[in-house]
């Protein structure tokens, strides 16, 4: 049976607010945290729909970052399916391709997802909207952290969004089944994640390419932890190569996002048609892992 539902214990935490979304106790350092929660409250109106928790910590100094959590009410609590994507952005720039590319697939997805059948909706599915990514992953490694060990245990495996429609992009899914940082293995399951993004896109004809984990996003602290992860970005401040512009089209020696973490990295920055079909391979691989996550967990 169902465990009872698994958040996370913060000191202070708002505590569940189904519906409604209480202000967090100071500013958020960046992000349109209120604007979201809106979003999630109307999605959890709906049946079926979701279980709404705004939680505020102040990991950095005397600013504070938000993370927004939202679960499934549905779905096992003990095998949980977590989508996270970070909220916040560089004071340099608005972050339209980074991230709010990233948090608006997981709005999309967390809008729909009560709409699958019981059998369908097997495992709790958790969409993690992370604050302070920018300021070293100070939201997600704070929410793993704070976890007991029984909350980590509970959860599946971890799917990150940072980045998804990159103008000059590549379609990168994270490489489950190499490294992490030099030495560092991905952790066992990471590989059958990567197997299925690759087989939903060979399936449609669109081209992939492997996008290394080098722990510079928010599924660091959970492979830190041992958890599964997965997910995909199109590239960030990296030079695109010739054969890479010759698959995915594009300026070979120019930027993945000629943007990045730049004034311009606004709506036009974004390749919308990139983002769209990514968004197809999140919102597949999501609904096979809210029904099965054997081929991860063994
Ligand atoms: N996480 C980085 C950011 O938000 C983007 C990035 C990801 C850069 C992976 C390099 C590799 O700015
Ligand atoms: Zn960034
Ligand atoms: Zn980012
Ligand atoms: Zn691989």
């Amino acid at each position: 049976g169902a465990a009872a539902a698994v958040i996370y214990n913060l000191p202070g935490e708002d505590g569940p607010v189904n519906g409604t979304v209480r202000k967090p106790s100071r500013i958020p350092v960046v992000g349109p945290t209120h604007e979201l929660g809106a979003a999630l409250a109307k999605a959890a109106k709906r049946k079926g729909g979701l279980t709404l928790r705004v939680k505020t910590d102040t990991v950095h100094g005397k600013r504070s970052a938000s993370n927004v959590i939202a679960d499934t009410e549905r779905g096992r609590g003990d095998n949980v399916v977590l989508l996270g994507a970070h909220l916040d952005s560089v004071k340099d720039g608005p972050g339209i391709n980074d991230n709010a590319t990233g948090s608006a697939a997981l709005l999309a997805i967390a809008g729909k997802i009560g709409k699958l059948r019981r059998g369908d909706l097997r495992n709790r599915v958790r969409f993690a909207w992370w604050g302070a990514e920018e300021e070293g992953l100070r939201g997600s490694t704070h929410y793993v952290e704070s976890l007991d060990r029984r909350d980590r245990d509970a959860i599946a495996l971890n799917l990150n969004f940072d980045m998804l429609g990159s103008r000059n992009g590549t379609r990168g899914v994270y490489d489950g089944d190499h490294s992490t940082r030099a030495g560092t293995r991905a952790p066992a399951g990471s590989g059958a994640i990567e197997k299925m993004f690759r087989d939903y896109f060979k399936g449609r004809r669109l081209p992939t390419t492997e996008s290394s984990l080098n722990g510079r996003s928010d599924y660091g602290p959970f492979a830190e932890h041992g958890i599964p992860v997965g997910g995909m970005d199109t590239g960030a401040d990296g030079v695109k190569t010739a054969a890479e512009a010759k698959a995915f089209g594009g300026r070979a020696g120019k930027a993945y996002d000629p943007c990045y973490h730049s004034a311009c990295d606004r709506l036009k920055n974004v390749h919308l048609r990139f983002l769209d079909t990514n968004v197809d391979g999140i919102a597949h691989v999501t609904q096979h892992l809210a029904r099965t996550t054997v081929a991860v967990n063994g």
